[in-house]
């Protein structure tokens, strides 16, 4: 258990993954539980922070001391975490926010129609909410953390990110097998804009999630 060195802070942290819905019951979505973000709002909370936990489509339980705000899709996510973040101290990006939406939403279930080809789905771009987050900097000093699930060239792809997002500090985790999405556990290099790399080891996801907290709390004094 870390120092409440995080009290009189206010932080903002998005968790889950976001749905954009194709019509009543279908949606392109990601495998993301929220855990991951569960987890950085519940340290947080733990260190006496105020904490704002934006969740997108997450099945966990509300981490006591939290203020939990349910979104659905990027767009709502947007919305949610700007507000949060015009007072915040910090904004953690963990969620895994759907980079397309479906241009169009059919208000009735789309049906296969008998000897017809599917419809394609025309996509539309999501807002980078990271990227505006970063640029805009509600409040001067404030940190932004984002991260990152590659799956090849991973801290190459991370360092573009970081530098193409302009955020602070970017997590590089690297999907896989019993890490990132959906698991207990996870393992990240961290990333910072001032050349700095931090390797987390293999852990629970509240290891690094207190790690990313250290590193925050650095850049805040
Ligand atoms: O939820 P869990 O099951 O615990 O899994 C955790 C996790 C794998 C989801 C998490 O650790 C993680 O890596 N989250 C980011 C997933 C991702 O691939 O993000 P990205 O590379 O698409 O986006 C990079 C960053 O930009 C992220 O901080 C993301 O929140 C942000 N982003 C992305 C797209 C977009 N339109 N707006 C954004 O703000």
């Amino acid at each position: 258990v870390r120092e409440p060195d995080l009290t009189g802070r206010h932080v903002v942290v998005s968790a889950g993954g976001t749905r954009e819905p194709l019509d009543p019951v279908r949606f392109l979505g990601n495998r993301s539980s929220g855990k991951q973000g569960y987890a950085l709002a519940r340290t947080a909370a733990a260190r006496g922070a105020r904490v704002t936990l934006v969740a997108a489509n997450a099945a966990l339980p509300d981490p006591a001391g939290v203020d939990v705000v349910p979104v659905g899709t990027a767009v709502q996510l947007r919305e949610a975490v700007l507000k949060a973040a015009a007072d915040a101290d910090a904004v953690v990006m963990a969620a895994a926010v759907a980079d397309f939406r479906p241009a169009n939403y059919a208000t009735g279930k789309i049906k296969k129609k008998d000897g017809q080809d599917p419809d394609p789905v025309v996509l539309l771009r999501n807002p980078d909410i990271l990227a505006e987050i970063s640029t805009e900097r509600a409040r001067s000093g404030q940190v932004v953390v984002g991260f990152a699930a590659e799956t090849d060239d991973v801290l190459a792809n991370g360092r573009a990110k970081l530098r193409r997002k302009g955020c602070d500090l970017l997590v590089v985790n690297e999907v896989g097998e019993r890490k990132t999405f959906g698991s207990e556990e996870n393992e990240a290099v961290v990333l910072g804009a001032d050349g700095s790399e931090t390797p987390v080891p293999y852990g629970p996801k509240e290891a690094l999630a207190e790690i990313v907290w250290d590193l925050v709390t650095r850049r805040l004094e």
